[in-house]
């Protein structure tokens, strides 16, 4: 068991590799807002991911690909007012990073610049590599991910584990190979099955994290209303939810509703009283004074 060690300030990318050098695993989760920075922040979380789960877990969308950038900035600006310490790395939403490499670094320096992210997310390998190239290249930190890409999860049948046959267990490692060589500084796995996750992390120099592809990874992330009861939908089976943040939230405005029906609430401690002859004087003489200033 390890702990975190304690620092000050902004947590150094670098220090990643060397967390997986000492074989101290890498803890991320997704944050959408100032508060739920501000959390990870104070739990100790050493990655903060605004990720286009936002588009379901937040907007009510199906699926990640309605995302947009001007939502994304947005909420990666939010994040970054809350999470100082974690390394803040913003997904780049559908459509932002597929047309060019161009279009991929005008909207990456923007989640930089104007929202202060640290670092940016992409999915896939393939055309996503020369993406990856342009991005380091021009000093923006790249995260890669795989296996379950949900902004594809069509043309991958759905949102189903990856890389379940040799040849696709295969071509999986040589994708995490090509996102390590393209400049990546970290890569999530999606979905992959546990012993694939842990050939591609013992073979990768960068650390590898993890969602429902199994402990052998550097790191874990999960989606944070996932973990804590908070997302209506289906939640996939390697969701380990944590507390029932939802029902809590249900059940405290029930008894707010039902206090303010019933009279219960404001009670005398939840109002503000006034100097006894100011009351008077309001009360007596202050309907006719502000008719004759009128
Ligand atoms: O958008 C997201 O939340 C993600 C995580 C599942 C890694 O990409």
């Amino acid at each position: 068991m390890t702990s975190r060690p304690e620092r000050d300030g902004k947590l150094p990318l670098t220090e990643l590799q060397e967390m997986t050098s000492r074989g101290d695993p890498i803890v991320m989760v997704t944050a959408y807002d100032y508060p739920s920075g501000r959390l990870a922040d104070a739990a100790g979380m050493d990655i903060v991911l605004v990720g286009d789960s936002a588009a379901m877990t937040i907007l009510g969308h199906s699926g990640t690909v309605p995302a947009t950038m001007e939502e994304m900035l947005m909420l990666t600006q939010a994040v970054t007012r809350g999470a100082k310490r974690p390394i803040v790395v913003a997904d780049m939403p559908f459509g932002s990073f597929q047309v060019s490499d161009e279009d991929a670094l005008r909207n990456a320096i923007r989640f930089v610049k104007d929202a202060a992210a640290d670092a940016v997310k992409l999915e896939g390998a393939g055309p996503s590599l020369s993406r990856v190239v342009a991005l380091v290249g021009a000093g923006i930190p790249v995260m890669g991910h795989i296996g379950l890409t949900p902004q594809s999860a069509t043309m991958l049948g759905g949102f189903r584990a990856q890389g379940r046959t040799a040849e696709k267990a295969r071509r999986l490692l040589d994708e995490a190979i090509a996102l390590e060589e393209a400049g990546c500084f970290a890569l999530v796995l999606e979905a992959v099955p546990a012993p694939v996750a842990a050939r591609i992390s013992e073979t990768l120099v960068i650390p590898t994290i993890g969602i429902g592809s199994g402990a052998e990874c550097d790191g874990q992330v999960l989606v944070l209303h996932d973990l804590l009861g908070l997302y209506e939908g289906r939640s996939p089976r390697f969701a380990k939810r944590y507390a029932d943040i939802g029902g809590d939230i249900r059940s405290a405005l029930e008894r707010f509703g039902a206090e303010v029906r019933s009279g219960a609430f404001p009670a005398e401690e939840h109002t503000y009283a006034m100097p006894e002859e100011e009351l008077e004087a309001f009360l007596n003489g202050s309907r006719a004074e502000s008719r004759t200033e009128t």
